[in-house]
């Protein structure tokens, strides 16, 4: 079990991804939160959009330090609703999301991420599986089978794949430290793919 990229800790499929991406182009963060990656992503001089439903937690990264200066493009939006403009962003990321969609929706959203992102582009995604307890109360909602993650990806080249229980030390939903059962990809486009 470990607790790495989990709350509050930017994930390292992200630094990974930034090394490599070409900046040149976007940073597209669907289902932002408070903005913790869409503002260590601006701080590294990438130019992002973050796209979140939740008002409150758009003002809470407005109330970041600096944030006024830092190059985001806020979108309070539905991810199902927002359009990704094709070939914008190299990298793109789900994380942490969703477990919130509805399933089918979620699947045609990662189709669409899959189809936008620049050739030779990025895609981060964490989500749930099937192990962690809450799936028997959603089972309407996107948690991933076994392997099921790794298989939608099977066109990409998948530079990281891991499911496993991390510790979550607490966050204002739920403030006891509790698990998760997540897994985490992130996935390459090959150059003409
Ligand atoms: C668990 S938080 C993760 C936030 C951030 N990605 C992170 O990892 O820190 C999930 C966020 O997704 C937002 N969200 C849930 N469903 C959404 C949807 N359909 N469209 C846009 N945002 C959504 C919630 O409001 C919440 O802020």
């Amino acid at each position: 079990m470990d607790n790495k990229g989990w709350n509050n800790e930017v994930q390292d499929n992200i630094l990974s991804a930034i090394q490599k991406a070409d900046r040149a182009f976007e940073f597209l963060d669907l289902g932002a939160g408070r903005g913790q990656d869409s503002l260590f992503m601006a701080r590294n001089d990438w130019r992002v959009v973050a796209v979140e439903k939740s008002a409150k937690a758009i003002e809470k990264m407005k109330s970041a330090p600096g944030f006024n200066g830092l190059p985001i493009e806020k979108r309070q939006v539905m991810v199902e609703d927002f359009t990704i403009e094709k070939n914008r962003y190299s990298i793109i990321q789900l994380n942490n999301v969703l477990q919130l969609v509805k399933r089918e929706k979620a699947l045609g959203i990662l189709t669409l991420v899959k189809g936008n992102v620049r050739s030779g582009g990025y895609i981060i995604v964490s989500g749930f599986t099937v192990h962690e307890p809450s799936y028997k109360n959603h089972k309407d909602l996107c948690y991933f089978n076994d392997g099921e993650l790794r298989e939608l990806f099977s066109d990409f080249r998948i530079l990281f794949y891991q499911e496993i229980l991390v510790h979550d030390p607490g966050h204002p939903e739920k403030e006891y430290p509790h698990q998760h059962w997540i897994v985490r990809l992130l996935a390459q486009k090959d150059v003409g793919g």
